[in-house]
């Protein structure tokens, strides 16, 4: 598949994605949003993947929804063709893990799509906010409604409502990442964990994202019965019996994703 606004690469069991429209700090239109879902769905189809990177430039994870072309959009064009945010939640659907590695600016659009990636690795140069207010709307893919599930009410009202910008070490404080690495170890780092996760047993993996998912949507009372219902079904893998004979025989388990 041939993309114009990413760029696609495979490291061992990692699929890599980069955001790649420099010109405009990878605003996000249409095509690389399309693009990017299939580029997801195409390594959350591959057994030889494991998990997913996204990442952006040193300067811009992405710098929001492509303004310019959503500027002149009328009422009926956004609510009747779902514009601007329309192919979006197909991100949301992979399931295998996905993890974003922000260098630079993640505003708007951009912070979204980082919250809708499963953990956020980050680079002490990283900026997060939802500047919409100062263009006269509001988050349209999340920012109201996943910001303040990632941080508190407090955190995300005073980003949504100011349209400031939040650094590397406050994202930290605040829980919307899970690292913060010197600029130049970003993407490596995001690498690391990526392979990490790849070389464990696929299913286990994709249960328990699944089930840290399921955290956010519904009564604690659901997911814990939930998380318990995947636990269980584990033991009826090859690989529970691989990883659990291998910490007792003292060797590394051969995962073969069955
Ligand atoms: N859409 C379209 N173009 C954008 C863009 C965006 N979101 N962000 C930056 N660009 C373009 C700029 O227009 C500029 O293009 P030209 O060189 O042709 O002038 C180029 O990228 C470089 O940007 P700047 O010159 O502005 O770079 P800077 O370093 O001075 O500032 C910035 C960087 C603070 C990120 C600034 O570009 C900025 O504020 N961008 C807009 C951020 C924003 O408002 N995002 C929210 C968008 S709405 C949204 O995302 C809705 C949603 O919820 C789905």
């Amino acid at each position: 598949m041939t993309y114009e606004c990413i760029l696609v690469e495979t490291i061992g069991k990692v699929g890599l994605v980069r955001l790649n429209r420099p010109q405009v700090l990878n605003a996000l239109n249409d095509q690389l949003m399309t693009e990017l879902g299939q580029a997801l769905s195409g390594f959350d189809a591959d057994d030889n993947i494991g998990a997913m990177v996204v990442t952006g430039s040193d300067k811009a994870f992405a710098a929001g929804a492509d303004i310019a072309a959503m500027a002149n959009y009328s009422y009926m064009d956004v609510y009747k063709g779902e514009y601007i945010t329309r192919n979006w939640e197909t991100i949301k659907s992979v399931r295998k893990p996905v993890i974003a590695a922000v260098r630079g600016f993640a505003l708007g659009g951009g912070c979204e799509l980082a919250m809708m990636c499963d953990f956020i690795i980050c680079a002490d140069t990283a900026k997060f906010g939802q500047p919409e207010i100062k263009l006269g709307i509001i988050p349209g893919a999340g920012g109201t409604q996943r910001l303040p599930r990632a941080v508190s009410k407090a955190k995300a009202m005073d980003l949504c409502l100011t349209g400031r910008m939040m650094d590397a070490a406050e994202a930290e404080r605040a829980g919307l990442v899970s690292r913060v690495v010197p600029a130049d170890r970003c993407l490596d780092e995001a690498l690391e964990a990526a392979t990490v996760i790849a070389a464990y047993s696929i299913p286990s993996v994709m249960m328990a994202k699944e089930s840290v998912n399921r955290a956010f949507e519904g009564p604690l009372s659901e997911g814990m019965l939930f998380e318990r219902r995947m636990f269980h079904s584990l033991f009826a893998t090859e690989d529970q019996k691989e990883g659990m004979a291998a910490f007792v025989g003292k060797r590394k388990p051969e995962f073969k994703n069955k």
